[in-house]
């Protein structure tokens, strides 16, 4: 099997990124991260990049003709499928429309519902009473785009927004890479 070259974006933490690390070191799992863009120089994920030695890039996305340099390395990698793994930035619509059905994203609430920032605080404001994760293919709109697979779990009384929190990553490491996995079932 050929693994897709992957990038994976990231801003902060990168416990995502880190479980994609670990599941495509699978020989069986469809892709290979090949580069890593954290548009945060102090992102804690991109520890995870030197540890496993994948090459990395910052990018300071306030400055212009930032995109050109994104589309730079993602052509000097020969990159053909992105994750946006807790990328604190929308991508330009030059990007989706370049990576149609080959970017994809993952939100911590069940979309729709909860777009956006602050999800878990809006959740329990909102009374719900389950919520989950989605990971989606992006397009031009924040946090929009088709559906690949959801997670749910039904909210306790007792759960504020750090368990909310804890209990929906706990489930992005599941969606993630199956979502992947169903990506490249149906090529
Ligand atoms: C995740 O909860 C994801 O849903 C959201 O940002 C968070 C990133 O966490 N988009 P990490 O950086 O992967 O730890």
């Amino acid at each position: 099997m050929v693994k897709k070259n992957t990038c994976v974006f990231i801003s902060g933490q990168g416990s995502n990124l880190k479980n994609l690390i670990y599941r495509s070191r699978d020989s069986s799992f469809p892709i290979k991260i090949s580069l890593i863009i954290s548009n945060n120089k102090k992102a804690k994920g991109i520890d995870y990049a030197k540890k496993y030695k994948i090459p990395y890039i910052y990018i300071d996305t306030r400055v212009r003709e930032y995109d050109n340099k994104i589309f730079l390395n993602l052509k000097k990698y020969k990159i053909s499928f992105i994750c946006l793994a807790g990328y604190m930035k929308i991508v330009s619509s030059k990007l989706v429309n370049h990576y149609k059905k080959k970017i994809i994203n993952i939100h911590p609430s069940l979309l729709p519902k909860f777009k956006g920032l602050d999800t878990f605080n809006r959740v329990l404001k909102n009374k719900e009473i389950k919520t989950g994760c989605t990971v989606h293919f992006v397009n031009e709109k924040l946090d929009g785009g088709n559906a690949i697979t959801k997670k749910i779990f039904f909210i306790n009384d007792s759960d504020d927004e750090q368990i909310l929190k804890k209990k929906t990553q706990n489930l992005e490491y599941k969606a993630f890479p199956e979502a992947i996995i169903k990506v490249f079932r149906n090529i």
